[in-house]
């Protein structure tokens, strides 16, 4: 794997720095360029960046994104690349279905996936300020979202400066035929796609036609060696993204990382990678993943 150079962590004062103060004015916009002296300061206060570097092009972190993406310096990311909780937790446990029991057996009801709506949308706004903050004038963002929350989240994203472009669906072509008999069997999930302050950004297209509709079969096995994680995405998939959405060396954030595969992406395509995640055993699995594939 082709090795790049800087990632773009900062040492923040304090970790649990609000959502609503300002990106600090202390450091210059790209690549790590932030004045010596303002590192000095920080490290001589024995504060230490909670990012670690597990290959020579990814940098990852266990926490909460609310507050590591604070961390990130201003401007300094070309795309997030993300998949956070669809939170359907609360919604199913409100039916009285056997469903709920299905969810609990094939979820990890981690982080932000049972919350009360009003207070997801909070957790999401947080996230899209942070977004907006880290990633570069006309730098891109993709989510992939359950289709009951697109509007939502496409009103948040506007709320936060960035630019609707589509909302696409992935068709999974062998989903589990759970109750086949009795209902649509659900094969589908939306990704929703914005550039931020601007209305174009980074698209590879590479004059062809693509379409909104992107289809692929579920994870497979061989791609859960390090572990399973109950919603990893297909490498494919994310490649797809990766390659249109951003050029080799950019830098690729997924604050919600789950088991890595946006870095597992990344190192393949020879972009940076910053990653978050909140769950011990699937940040495990991500730094498995990652570091085993950046020396293939
Ligand atoms: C839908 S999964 C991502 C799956 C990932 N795309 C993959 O392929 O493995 C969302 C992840 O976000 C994590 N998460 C939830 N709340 C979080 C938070 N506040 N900060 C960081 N990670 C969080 C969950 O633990 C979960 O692993």
């Amino acid at each position: 794997m082709k090795s790049t150079s800087n990632i773009n962590i900062v040492n923040e004062p304090s970790i649990k720095q609000s959502f609503l103060e300002e990106p600090n004015s202390l450091y210059s916009p790209r690549y790590n360029l932030f004045n010596q002296n303002v590192v000095k300061d920080l490290k001589s206060n024995n504060l230490h960046t909670q990012f670690e570097s597990i290959t020579a092009n990814s940098k990852i972190a266990k926490g909460d994104c609310e507050e590591l993406m604070s961390n990130i310096e201003s401007e300094s990311v070309d795309l997030i690349l993300t998949d956070p909780p669809f939170n359907l937790g609360s919604f199913m446990h409100k039916r009285g279905t056997n469903l709920v029991k299905m969810r609990e057996n094939q979820f990890a009801y981690a982080g932000w996936d049972d919350l009360e709506y009003e207070e997801w949308l909070m957790k999401m706004s947080a996230f899209f300020k942070q977004s907006n903050r880290v990633l570069r004038k006309k730098g891109s963002l993709l989510l992939f979202m359950s289709l009951m929350k697109i509007e939502s989240i496409i009103n948040l994203a506007e709320e936060n400066n960035f630019y609707y472009k589509t909302v696409g669906i992935w068709h999974k072509t062998n989903p589990m035929p759970r109750n086949m008999n009795l209902h649509f069997v659900n094969s589908t999930e939306a990704w929703v796609y914005f550039i931020n302050e601007g209305t174009t950004g980074t698209f590879n297209n590479e004059n062809k036609v693509l379409h909104d509709f992107i289809e692929s079969s579920l994870t497979t096995q061989s791609e859960k060696k390090f572990g399973k994680h109950p919603t990893q995405k297909p490498i494919d998939v994310l490649n797809h993204f990766t390659k249109v959405l951003s050029n080799e060396g950019d830098v690729v954030c997924d604050p919600f990382m789950g088991s890595g595969s946006t870095g597992v992406s990344c190192e393949m395509n020879n972009r940076q990678f910053i990653g978050i995640e909140l769950n011990e055993e699937y940040y495990n699995i991500s730094k498995n993943r990652i570091q085993d594939i950046a020396i293939k």
